[in-house]
C-alpha cells in the first residue's frame, strides 16, 4: 500500500462509524410502495460509489464539534442528491457504465432513470426538512438549482471547441463543485459556527470539487476504465472541451490542434487514441494536473483557518490525495 492510500484509508477509519449509519439511513429512505422505485434506485446505490459528499460532510461536523444525529440524515440526503444527478447525467450523456456496471439507463431504460432520478431529489428535499433549519434548506436548494444550470449550460456549451478556461471552470463550479460546497457548509451550519469558519468551508468544499472535476477530466484521457468503473472517451463522444483538450488546443501545433478541435466538433472518438497522445505529448496533461494541485492547495488553505483537530487534518490528507486518484 502507497502512502498515499494509507492516508485515505485514515481518512475512512476516521468516519466509518459514522458511515455505517449513514448507509442504515440510506438503505431505510429507499423505501417506496413503487417497486420499481426501491429496485432502480437499490441498483445504483448498492454499487457502492466513493460516498464523497457525505464523508465530507461528516469531516467538516467532526472538524467543527457537531455530534448530533442529523450529520447522518443530511449526509444521506447529499449522496441521494449526487446519485440523482448521475442517474440524469447519464441518460443525457449516452453514458453505459457506472460504478463498473451497466449504468441505470441501459439497464432499466431512461424513463426508469430519469423518474427514479426525480424521486431521489424529493425525497432528499423531504429529508432535509427533518433538520428544521431555514439555513439547510437554503444551502441544498441553492446547490441544486445550481448543478441543474451547471449541466444546462454544459449541454450549451457541446461541441464548442472556443470554451476558455474561464467558461469550462464555470461549468465545473456549478455541475460538481457545488454540491462539495453545500456539503462542507452544512457541516458548519449543523456546528452553528460562527460566518467566517462557515465561509472557510463552503471555500474548502469549492475548491476540493473543482479539483475533484478537474482530475476527473485528466482521467477521461489517462485513466483505466476498469478503476473508474466508467468507460473512457465519454466526453469526447459529447464534444466536451474539458481542461485537457483547452490547454492541448492552447499549446499544440495547428495541426494538433485541428485534429483536437474536429473532434471537439464532431464528437467523434475515432482518433481518441492520438488525441490523448496530443494531450501528453503537448504538456497539457500535466498543466491540467497543475491546475488540479492548485485548486487542491486553495482547499487546504482554507481547511487550515479551522480549529486544528484529526478530522481537520483528514480534510487536508483528502485534498493532497485527491491528485493521485485512479477511481
Ligand atoms: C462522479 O462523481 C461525477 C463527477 C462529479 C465526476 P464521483 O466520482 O464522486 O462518483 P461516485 O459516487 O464515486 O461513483
Ligand atoms: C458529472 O458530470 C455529473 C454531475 C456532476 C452532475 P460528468 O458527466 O462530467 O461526470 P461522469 O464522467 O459522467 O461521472
Ligand atoms: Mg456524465
Ligand atoms: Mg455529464
Amino acid at each position: 500500500m502507497s502512502a498515499s492510500e494509507n492516508s485515505t484509508a485514515a481518512v475512512l477509519e476516521l468516519v466509518a462509524t459514522d458511515m455505517t449509519e449513514v448507509d442504515r439511513v440510506i438503505a431505510r429512505r429507499l423505501d417506496s410502495g413503487v417497486p420499481l422505485v426501491a429496485e432502480v434506485a437499490r441498483y445504483i446505490i448498492s454499487a457502492g460509489g466513493k460516498r464523497l459528499r457525505p464523508v465530507l460532510l461528516l469531516l467538516t461536523c467532526g472538524a467543527l464539534g457537531y455530534t448530533g444525529s442529523q450529520r447522518h440524515n443530511l449526509a444521506a440526503v447529499v449522496e441521494f442528491i449526487h446519485t440523482a444527478t448521475l442517474l440524469h447525467d447519464d441518460v443525457v450523456d449516452e453514458s453505459t457504465l457506472r460504478r463498473g456496471r451497466p449504468t441505470a439507463n441501459e439497464n432499466f431504460g431512461n424513463p426508469a432513470s430519469v423518474l427514479v432520478g426525480d424521486f431521489l431529489y424529493s425525497r432528499a428535499f423531504q429529508m432535509m426538512v427533518d433538520a428544521g433549519s431555514m439555513r439547510v434548506m437554503q444551502t441544498l436548494a441553492d446547490a441544486t438549482n445550481v448543478i441543474a444550470e451547471g449541466e444546462v449550460l454544459q449541454l450549451m456549451n457541446m461541441h464548442d471547441a472556443s470554451l476558455d478556461e474561464e467558461g469550462y471552470l464555470r461549468v465545473i463550479r456549478s455541475k460538481t463543485a457545488k454540491l462539495f460546497e453545500a456539503s462542507a457548509r452544512l457541516g458548519a451550519i449543523l456546528a452553528g459556527s460562527p460566518e467566517e469558519t462557515e465561509a472557510a468551508c463552503a471555500e474548502y468544499g469549492q475548491a476540493l470539487g473543482t479539483a475533484f472535476q478537474v482530475i476527473d477530466d485528466v482521467l477521461d484521457y489517462d485513466g483505466n476504465s476498469a478503476e473508474m468503473g466508467k468507460n473512457l472517451g465519454d466526453d469526447l463522444r459529447e464534444g466536451k472541451a474539458t481542461l485537457p483538450l483547452i490547454l492541448a488546443m492552447q499549446r499544440g501545433t495547428p495541426l494538433q490542434g485541428l485534429t483536437v478541435r474536429e473532434a471537439i466538433e464532431t464528437g467523434s472518438i475515432d482518433k481518441l487514441h492520438d488525441i490523448a497522445a496530443i494531450v501528453r505529448d503537448t504538456g497539457a496533461l500535466m498543466a491540467t494536473r497543475d491546475a488540479a494541485a492548485a485548486e487542491a492547495q486553495r482547499a487546504i488553505d482554507a481547511a487550515m483557518r479551522l480549529p486544528e483537530n484529526t478530522y481537520r487534518s483528514a480534510m487536508v490528507a483528502l485534498a493532497s490525495q485527491l491528485l493521485n486518484r485512479r477511481t
